[in-house]
């Protein structure tokens, strides 16, 4: 969908909003079957939607090992991540259903072609690691042997989490040109948002039009917040703390890899699909323990010119409250030392939490402190 409006958006990436909907095919009771889990069923949706443009199928041989090796595809567009369809055989026919895990049919898929990969190899290229307690390494460890190849077309759209919050890119761009907004940040987040990604979000509205809050719906693993609660925390800050005509909440409905750096990309390249022309990278993005350096996610943006990524990065240090600023801060920003600032690792909120006890509200609104600990009480 295109209107004259939209136009001064910027375009997604390698040009066209991908559209891989289509009609229920006659013959699909017809065709083997290929069952997905529900990281790969989650990739299938966004390939369908545009959220994964220039992708109309799941990655060929070639595709996945010039990203594994380059962070491009073959045609030199730069693309960090594989996104792959693990099978055990290859299909015999040339067409094949996609099935989700309780058997319903969504989609076929026309088959290229299908190749074996290198767990290991993925595993240090795309994670930077072998170390199989590392959640995305260990999922993909997990996986099926031989990768399927080809174009899909889905005709049954996953049914999404959160109805209200489903925004496919075409929608968000309808509604940010709607607005009149051409520069709009986007925000990836897997946590509540806490006072920090409060302070990076505002202080990233305050040099563009508008703000698309895009949190992550899809998988995430275990000990994270569940979605649920996390959409209770957004909607409240929302109402309390933002200008609705300023900001867009809509659910991000990828899996998360924890793949740290080039899941920065993957993220950043997503939401330019979506219509943001900035992205917000602050410390550890996407990270998960201590695989990847602080900063690591800013700086694999220099592995790339600035006009092939296209969407710009907007880089934060780590913020957090100062108690002689009497404000959010970073090192960058206070003079202040260690003693001043409120800073609570991952682990300690949530020790906090178990405890029954809020934490400060230098780190968390009161309004969110008080839906994470009913949600530890349940
Ligand atoms: S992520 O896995 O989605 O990256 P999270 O939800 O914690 O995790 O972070 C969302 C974004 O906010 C990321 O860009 C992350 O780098 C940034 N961020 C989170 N906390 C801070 C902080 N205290 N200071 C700076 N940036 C932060």
């Amino acid at each position: 969908m295109s209107t004259a409006t939209d136009t001064k958006l910027i375009a997604p990436h390698g040009g066209t909003l991908v559209d891989r909907t289509g009609d229920h095919p006659d013959d699909v009771e017809t065709l083997e079957v290929v069952t997905l889990t529900s990281r790969e069923l989650s990739d299938l949706d966004m390939i369908a939607c545009g959220a994964l443009s220039p992708l109309e199928g799941f990655m060929s041989h070639e595709d996945y090992e010039s990203v594994l090796d380059t962070m491009r595809l073959a045609n030199g567009l730069p693309w960090a991540l594989p996104v792959c369809l693990a099978v055990d055989a290859a299909p015999s026919g040339d067409r094949v259903a996609l099935a989700d895990e309780s058997g319903k049919l969504v989609a076929v898929l026309d088959v290229d072609e299908t190749y074996e990969y290198d767990r290991e190899r993925e595993a240090q290229q795309a994670f930077r690691t072998t170390d199989d307690a590392h959640p995305g390494v260990a999922r993909l460890y997990e996986q099926k042997s031989l990768y399927l190849a080809g174009r899909v077309t889905v005709f049954e759209r996953a049914e999404p989490a959160f109805p209200e919050l489903a925004k496919d890119p075409a929608d968000t761009r309808a509604e940010f040109a709607e607005r009149g907004w051409r520069r709009v940040v986007g925000f990836q987040t897997r946590n509540p948002i806490h006072r920090a990604h409060e302070y990076l979000t505002k202080v990233a509205l305050e040099t563009v039009d508008g703000l698309l809050i895009h949190p992550l719906v899809g998988d995430t693993k275990s000990d994270d917040v569940p979605a649920q609660t996390r959409v209770e925390c957004y909607r409240l800050l929302l109402d309390g703390y933002y200008p609705s005509d300023r900001v867009v909440l809509s659910a991000f409905p990828a899996a998360m890899r924890y793949a740290g750096p080039r899941e920065a990309i993957w993220h950043a390249i997503c939401r330019k699909n979506y219509g943001c022309s900035h992205f917000i990278v602050g410390r550890d993005h996407a990270g998960v323990g201590d695989y990847y350096g602080t900063y690591d996610a800013q700086l694999i943006f220099d592995e790339f010119e600035p006009h092939e990524l296209d969407i710009e990065p907007m880089f934060f240090e780590h913020s957090f409250w100062c108690k002689a600023c009497g404000s959010m801060a970073s090192a960058k920003t206070c003079p202040h030392g260690g003693d001043d600032h409120v800073f609570l690792s991952g682990t300690k909120v949530r020790e906090m939490l178990e405890a029954g006890e809020l934490p400060p509200t230098e780190f968390s609104r009161p309004e969110v402190a008080e839906v994470l600990i009913q949600a530890y009480r349940a």
